[in-house]
């Protein structure tokens, strides 16, 4: 029998068209969406695999879903390369590619590492929009990499943000960011010397860094903060002090993938300081308006993600259908 030659075109989009393709508030949306999906059983997320080289010193990761209100199944690898910044390379590289679920046939592939920042930041988003107080007007980033310029851009996508101060064990690093992102977010960003000065200016707290120890003292936290804890994906490395996490009200983006991989949940567990039950909610039971959100100005909310792939379908998805309208990437036959 003859093979039907289907039309359908493949698309690739490069790093620049994936983020035209998908603005900061429009990733914010898409992740509202795909969190709220996740938390009411709407997509199907297998737990991702971690491959570790250790010759390389990087890990490969491997993220699949599928959702059947858009029809596709996604899938990314994505590596994590501790000596790239060595070569003046990317820590995250990354390739996401989306396939038609009715036929099989693949539509698209786009830059991974783009779609990871502005997914991570708008997830982050999204979760600061139902947790931060209203009138959160300061944010302390920790780490001045690729994930925090997505973060402070998703931060003033959400709240009316006046400052940012930029916290990183590489000054240089963070001069460099804070005179990148005054230009991009229009807001004053300045570099602390401290950690503990970064957060004394902070209302919301991003933390996007590569370290596997508390990269702040629990007592430096104001009351009232909003934490996004976005760096860590392994059992035994946390960016959050174990006091902290015991004190603040705790929301997820998945609860299996929490347990398996936030090492600030797994660590404050052994420790003795959180039981499974100190967990509150997933963000998108709380956005689905299953659960509450803040309870009052003074308690301290701290969202914990790790990343799931139905983030990255969802936004591929945008990038795929903004994309093509706009004339974006390249056409080809496979
Ligand atoms: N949750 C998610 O969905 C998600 C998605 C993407 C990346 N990540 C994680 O985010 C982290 C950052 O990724 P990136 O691409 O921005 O990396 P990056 O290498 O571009 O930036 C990391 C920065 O953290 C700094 N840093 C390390 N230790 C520090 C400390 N103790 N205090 C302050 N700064 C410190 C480094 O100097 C570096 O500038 C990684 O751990 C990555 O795995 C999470």
């Amino acid at each position: 029998m003859k093979t039907v030659e289907f039309e359908q075109p493949f698309h690739v989009f490069s790093a620049a068209d994936v983020r035209t393709a998908l603005p900061m508030d429009e990733a914010v949306k898409a992740m509202r969406q795909a969190y709220q999906e996740l938390s009411t059983g709407q997509v199907n997320v297998p737990m991702r695999t971690h491959m570790s080289l250790e010759q390389h010193a990087a890990d490969v990761l491997v993220m699949s879903c599928y959702s059947p209100r858009l029809k596709q199944v996604g899938l990314k690898i994505i590596t994590l390369h501790e000596q790239n910044s060595e070569v003046g390379l990317p820590y995250i590289q990354a390739m996401v590619m989306v396939v038609d679920a009715d036929r099989g046939t693949p539509l698209a592939v786009m830059s991974g590492a783009a779609l990871t920042a502005l997914r991570t930041g708008g997830g982050a988003g999204a979760a600061t929009d139902a947790l931060a107080r209203p009138d959160a007007a300061r944010v302390a980033l920790f780490g001045a990499g690729t994930q925090a310029e997505a973060q402070l851009e998703a931060m003033c996508a959400v709240r009316a943000i006046r400052r940012a101060v930029v916290f990183d064990l590489d000054h240089s690093r963070a001069c460099r960011f804070a005179e990148r992102m005054e230009a991009d977010v229009r807001i004053e960003v300045a570099v602390a010397a401290t950690p503990a000065a970064a957060l004394a200016e902070a209302d919301i707290v991003c933390t996007t860094t590569t370290s596997r120890e508390p990269v702040f003292d629990d007592r430096d936290v104001p009351p009232g903060t909003h934490i996004n804890a976005i760096g860590v994906y392994k059992p035994n490395e946390r960016e959050i002090p174990g006091a902290t996490v015991a004190r603040a009200r705790v929301v997820v983006d998945e609860q299996s993938a929490a347990w398996k991989e936030a090492g600030e949940l797994i660590l404050a567990q052994q420790e003795g300081l959180i039981g499974r039950s100190h967990v509150h909610a997933e963000i998108g039971e709380i956005l689905a308006g299953m659960k509450p959100g803040r309870q009052s100005e003074e308690e301290i909310t701290l969202f914990k993600s790790v990343g799931v792939a139905n983030q990255d379908l969802s936004a591929a998805h945008v990038v795929l259908a903004r994309g093509t309208r706009l004339g974006l990437g390249s056409a080809v036959s496979l």
